[in-house]
């Protein structure tokens, strides 16, 4: 059989057709309504307490910082009160060893340390003269802390505005001695062993900070529905009805929190979509990746769509592919078509050979590389793993694999997007969130917008996926046509917009409100927004 032809074979391994799409969407549907009654259930559908979606206008320097899965965040934000504000960020990789460091003092002692930096580089002035204060004086000022909001983007049982249970570690991380305990509490107190003047005043999930974003930023009257992640993990916050959140409302353990809107912002925790597989493809490449991880069993949505994951899934199926005599990938057959008329060779030491060896940023090269010859991948296959005169052939091979894997996991992607815009009822009506009605004609709608403006559903997105592989959004719009109660019709209604590291933004946002009404003095779940209106800018 011609490499091509067998190429085919695997790439349809991969295959995720309407049938098993509109399936997909009815057992999502059916676990969101599962995860809003009780503990315990495959989606985790957790109440953060955030009841509206904030639209208002201050004055002030905040802190943010984003512990996501590959890096962490440190950011400052000066509102100017003129509805615009700049941001200065900084960036560093989570070094591997810290996430799965003995102990989570380990990694909460880095992160302080990467506040300490930020703060010496960028807020000099600020922080040496509130150390010089407290030496001289003994004392310090309240205006002089700096509220943080902390994106923590894992499954964190909310208990108020500023304090959360970690649940499990995903995308990776794993420190046994963090789980059950208050992610806040541990941030703050090794921000406090470095003397510095921060205050955790709020715990956000990545999804919340994104939706939280998105909706300032939004060019419409309806206020967003859904913020999602597609980057190194996968996850969704959206706007739920109150009165749906029943393990809250019925709940004599949960506390106070703002009842006038009648909604409540949920964070699905969509990685754990299905852990028991009865919808989820999977193939054998998917039960490696599996078996292999730090937490089988679990994330099994996650595993099949985030920027994690992708690599290792088209490694599996290309290293399986190399362990078959018969099958002509990479082998000197096709080595009359490449470049340098030389055998093709793979380095004993190449990554392909490595758990996690190929990096999620190669399925972007590949759905990036449409010229003949394909010769960008075949440079990338020699330059970043080692095997060296692939032939046109080998390239297309690799390509049409990597391909189907991108294609299903925005299909799959669909799938929570639908779900939750079914669920919501959105299709139905043209009814906004709470914010939608305060927002009105505070922002001219911008950019085109061909739908009546009553008639978007908003969704905000962010990650690595979104953003860099190519057509990612169009696969997704292909999926959700072929859903039986949206099709195109309803597809059309969807916006999806990028709200470019909207979560370190929102994270600042709630860390705002929750300084100014001083819940994070004495924690309370719950923020009501005050009356104001901040339009978001983003600094050069
Ligand atoms: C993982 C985390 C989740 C986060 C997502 C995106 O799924 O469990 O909390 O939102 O990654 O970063």
């Amino acid at each position: 059989m011609a490499l091509a032809e067998q190429a085919k074979r695997v790439a349809d391994e991969f295959g995720f057709g309407p049938d098993a799409v509109n399936k997909a969407v009815k057992e999502f549907i059916r676990e969101m309504d599962e995860g809003l009654l009780q503990e315990g259930t495959e989606l985790s559908q957790i109440p953060t307490y955030v009841t509206a979606v904030p639209n208002g206008t201050e004055k002030g320097l905040y802190m943010a910082v984003d512990l996501g899965g590959t890096n962490f965040r440190v950011c400052s934000i000066q509102l100017h009160g003129n509805t615009t504000f700049s941001l200065t960020q900084n960036k560093v990789a989570i070094p591997k060893e810290l996430m799965v460091a003995k102990t989570s003092q380990e990694l909460f002692s880095f992160l302080a340390k990467q506040i300490e930096t930020f703060l010496k580089t960028h807020h000099e002035e600020h922080y040496t003269g509130f150390l010089r204060r407290r030496n001289t004086i003994g004392s310090t000022q309240e205006e002089e802390i700096f509220n943080l909001g902390f994106t923590f983007s894992f499954p964190v049982n909310q208990i108020g505005i500023n304090k959360g249970l970690l649940m499990r570690w995903t995308k990776g991380f794993d420190i046994a001695d963090a789980v059950g305990k208050d992610v806040c509490a541990l941030l703050q107190t090794e921000i406090d062993a470095l003397g510095l003047p921060v205050r955790v005043a709020a715990l956000v999930n990545d999804t919340v900070g994104t939706l939280m974003a998105r909706s300032y930023t939004s060019p419409g009257k309806t206020g967003t529905l859904l913020g999602a992640i597609f980057g190194t993990g996968t996850n969704g916050a959206y706007v739920e009805k109150l009165d749906k959140v029943t393990k809250l409302t019925k709940s004599k353990n949960s506390g106070d929190y703002d009842k006038s809107t009648g909604e409540m912002i949920v964070n699905t925790e969509w990685g754990s979509f299905d852990n028991s597989l009865r919808t989820l493809p999977n193939t054998p490449y998917d039960k490696e990746l599996d078996e292999k991880s730090v937490n089988p069993g679990i994330q099994m949505f996650e595993k099949r769509v985030s920027g994690m994951f992708l690599g290792e899934i088209l490694r599996l199926a290309i290293v399986g592919l190399l362990k078959d005599p018969t099958f002509p990938l990479f082998r000197d057959e096709n080595s009359a078509q490449n470049d340098v008329h030389s055998t093709t060779q793979i380095h004993d030491n190449s990554p392909l050979y490595k758990q996690w060896g190929l990096d999620t940023s190669f399925l972007s090269i590949c759905a990036g590389d449409t010229s003949p010859g394909h010769r960008m991948i075949r440079q990338t296959l020699d330059k970043d793993y080692g095997v060296s005169a692939v032939s046109a052939e080998d390239a297309e091979a690799v390509r049409a694999i990597a391909a189907a894997v991108g294609r299903r996991a925005a299909r799959l992607a669909a799938v929570a997007i639908a779900g939750i815009v079914i669920n919501t009822g959105r299709l139905d009506s043209a009814k906004g969130t709470a914010t939608t009605e305060q927002k009105e004609g505070i922002n001219p709608p911008r950019g085109d917008v061909e739908l009546s403006e009553d008639d978007v559903i908003d969704i905000g997105v962010d990650g690595s996926l979104v953003e860099f592989y190519p057509n990612f959004e169009d696969h997704i719009r292909e999926a959700l046509r072929e859903i039986e109660s949206i099709g195109e019709k309803g597809e059309k209604r969807i916006r999806i917009g990028i709200a470019k590291d909207g979560s370190g933004v929102g994270a600042a946002l709630i860390a705002l409100v929750a300084g100014k009404l001083g819940l994070s003095v004495s924690p309370k779940p719950g923020i009501i927004w005050p009356e104001t209106r901040v339009h978001i800018a983003w600094a050069a």
